[in-house]
């Protein structure tokens, strides 16, 4: 008779600490976890999958991690050699991560079908993180191994939690990238920052009532996401992963030039005199952005939006 899992006990133990913010994983006991993580290159997707994965393997999951770049294979180790490797490895779980490397969607397919028939065997604590999705998930069908390999990754979304199966899953855009079944049942969502606006359109929908709009999604950090979970929508400031900060740099933070907004803009320009706007001659903006740090673009940009309100003033 196969294992059936009624109660995820290690899910009502567990926490995920996302820098600023805690997430108690009870929060998630009868749903089971199924996180994307949306934003375009470099913002700390891949990071925040393994910051998540670190977390699990230290409460009990086995971590398996899908890595098209090489990039998790230089991080945790070799990769596992075979689907047959990855087999034994998920069922003796003496080793907490698993690389899987493939760096196409008919590489992972062998992998994917083991990883879903030990899950259903054994149906232990098993951490599946997919970086780049899009590569191994589309949105409009496909046939051969790109749409056999999004169809399990729907598998997983749809029946992971009856096989103690959580799933992290990376995506570039909220549209046009994963299949919507991902989309459809993700509960844990990390948006970071996104400049496009034609993405925004697509994006809105998940911060609705929040208060939450594109120019603070915009000018968010590498590292920054706002995070939606069952107890709603906030922004985590996301540590590094310990592996990743051993060998990569810390993002730097650069202060954004303007106000965020025009609201704020107009409430910050309102409480200026003109007389005092217009002792901000050329050399004194020049100094007091070198003190601030600003860069040239920065500078140019600001002594352009000095000009503006000016001449919005004659
Ligand atoms: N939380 C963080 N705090 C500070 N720096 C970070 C953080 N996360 C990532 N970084 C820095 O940003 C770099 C890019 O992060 P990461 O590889 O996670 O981005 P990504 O969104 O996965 O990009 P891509 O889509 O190109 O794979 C890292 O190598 C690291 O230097
Ligand atoms: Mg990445």
């Amino acid at each position: 008779m196969p294992r059936v899992v009624f109660r995820r006990q290690e899910l009502f133990e567990a926490k995920l600490c996302l820098g600023s913010s805690e997430i108690p994983l009870a929060d998630y006991a009868t749903t089971g976890l199924r996180i994307v993580a949306v934003g375009p290159s470099g913002i700390g997707k891949t990071n925040a999958g393994l910051l998540i994965a670190e977390q699990l393997a230290a409460q009990g999951w086995v971590c398996v991690m899908v890595d098209p770049e090489g990039e998790i294979e230089a991080l945790y180790g070799a990769a596992v050699s075979s689907p047959a490797a990855l087999r034994s490895a998920l069922v003796s779980r003496d080793e907490r991560f698993l690389v899987v490397s493939a760096r196409d969607a008919a590489e992972f397919l062998p992998y994917g079908q083991q990883i879903f028939e030990v899950a259903d065997d054994v149906r232990r604590p098993v951490f599946l993180m997919i970086d780049e999705g899009q590569v191994f998930s589309t949105s409009r069908k496909r046939k051969k191994e790109l749409g056999a390999a999004s169809d399990l990754l729907n598998d997983f979304a749809l029946r992971g939690r009856k096989r103690a199966l959580d799933l992290f899953i990376t995506a570039t855009r909220f549209s046009g990238s994963l299949n919507r079944a991902v989309f459809g049942s993700k509960n844990l969502t990390l948006i970071g920052c996104q400049e496009d606006f034609s993405a925004w359109s697509a994006l809105s929908a998940q911060f609705r009532g929040t208060g939450i709009g594109y120019n603070e999604l915009a000018s968010l950090a590498p590292g920054e996401f706002f995070c939606r979970s069952r107890r709603g929508v906030e922004k985590v400031v996301m540590p590094m992963a310990k592996a990743l900060a051993a060998v990569a740099p810390k993002a730097r933070r650069t202060r954004a030039a303007l106000p965020g907004s025009f609201s704020q803009w107009d409430r910050a320009m309102r409480e200026i005199s003109t007389e005092r706007l217009r002792a901000l001659t050329p050399p004194i903006v020049a100094l007091l952005g070198s003190v601030a740090g600003l860069s040239n673009q920065q500078l140019a940009s600001g002594g352009r939006a000095l000009q503006d309100e000016l001449e919005a003033r004659l």
